[in-house]
């Protein structure tokens, strides 16, 4: 049986940090650095320099994801970038890092999932190296997300930030079990009905984010938790089995609530929303990145992720590294 296996990680973060304070200040915002870390857990957010695009960030993370995996880009016959700020409409994100990495072989696309894209990406990616269609996967979380929001709205913009996450997936031979290496399941799911809660708002001069962050939360919580036990039945695991959740940086509350179900100790749970915030589609890798970098997440580990967006769109995977 073939197995999408997770050869390496990257992550990159635009050099420009800025803190809850000088954000309120930058934009005349009337909150507190006290408001937004009590209700969210973020405490500052890297935004990425004007001439900067997701094609850029997503670049950086691909190549330390390769070098940490030890493949070179020719060995690389599929990227999928999940991003909702691409450079442009088309070509894809996905084809410009192609051609930055000077890779003429395979396909590479887009898609677009909102925070969700990271997961759905992996599932995609997983489902097209069991095929035999690709080899060896470049899959990518790129976002400038901060290039979307109104900055007048204060319940929606001190929440995002910028940043790239990227895994190399290679299809290696398994026996079929849960103590394979590699993807072990994805469940992607979506709802339109509830589209109004998170969307992007394209009837003004600018495209900006609108949320309804109550309602959101409250589906986060739900949705997220029915995903997980999906995830962990389909592969004949419990909770005991996961040795780490990496969730999607939203909010902290979120992110606990999801540890607590899973009876993981906080130290189990990778966080990177107080210094990141929802960097959107590059969340995910962004936290895999530096869980596996500093030693965290050691091969042979089983890793649950979650993530959910706009759309909305949520989703869980499984993998052993
Ligand atoms: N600073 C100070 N006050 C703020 C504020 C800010 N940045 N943003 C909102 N408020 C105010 C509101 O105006 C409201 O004031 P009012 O009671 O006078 O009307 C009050 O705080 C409560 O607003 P509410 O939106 O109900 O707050 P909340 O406790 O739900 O927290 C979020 C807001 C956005 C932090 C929270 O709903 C959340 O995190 N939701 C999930 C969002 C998310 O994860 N989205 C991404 C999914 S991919």
């Amino acid at each position: 049986m073939i197995r999408s296996v997770i050869l390496g990680t990257g992550g990159y973060l635009p050099d420009r940090v800025v803190s809850n304070d000088a954000l309120a200040c930058l934009h005349n915002l009337d909150t507190t650095d006290a408001w937004i870390a009590e209700r969210t857990g973020i405490r500052q957010r890297h935004v990425a320099a004007p001439e900067q695009q997701a094609s850029d960030l997503g670049l950086l993370a691909a190549r330390e994801a390769l070098a940490q995996a030890g493949i070179s880009a020719d060995e690389v016959d599929l990227i999928i970038v999940a991003t909702a700020t691409p450079d442009s409409a088309f070509p894809a994100t996905a084809v410009r890092i192609q051609h930055k990495l000077g890779i003429t072989q395979g396909f590479a696309f887009d898609v677009l999932a909102a925070c969700t894209g990271f997961v759905y990406a992996l599932g995609i990616a997983d489902s097209l190296l069991r095929t035999g269609a690709a080899r060896c996967a470049l899959v990518i979380g790129a976002e400038v997300f901060t290039r979307i929001l109104d900055w007048s709205d204060r319940g929606t913009c001190v929440l995002f930030g910028d940043g790239a996450g990227a895994v190399v997936l290679r299809a290696e031979e398994g026996q079929g079990t849960a103590q394979d290496r590699g993807v072990l399941g994805t469940h992607l799911h979506s709802d339109g009905r509830f589209g109004d809660l998170l969307h992007v708002d394209a009837s003004g001069a600018q495209d900006v984010v609108r949320m309804a962050g109550r309602e959101v939360f409250r589906h986060a919580v739900s949705k997220l938790a029915a995903a997980v036990d999906e995830a962990l039945e389909v592969a004949g695991l419990t909770h005991a089995d996961v040795q780490w959740l990496v969730p999607h940086q939203a909010n902290k509350r979120i992110i606990e609530a999801m540890g607590r179900k899973l009876g993981l100790p906080a130290e189990r749970v990778v966080m990177t929303v107080d210094r990141h915030a929802n960097t959107s589609a590059a969340s995910v890798p962004l936290a895999l990145a530096e869980a596996t970098r500093d030693g965290r997440i050691k091969r042979g580990d089983l890793v649950l992720m979650e993530a959910i967006g706009g759309g909305l769109t949520w989703g869980a995977a499984l993998a052993r590294f």
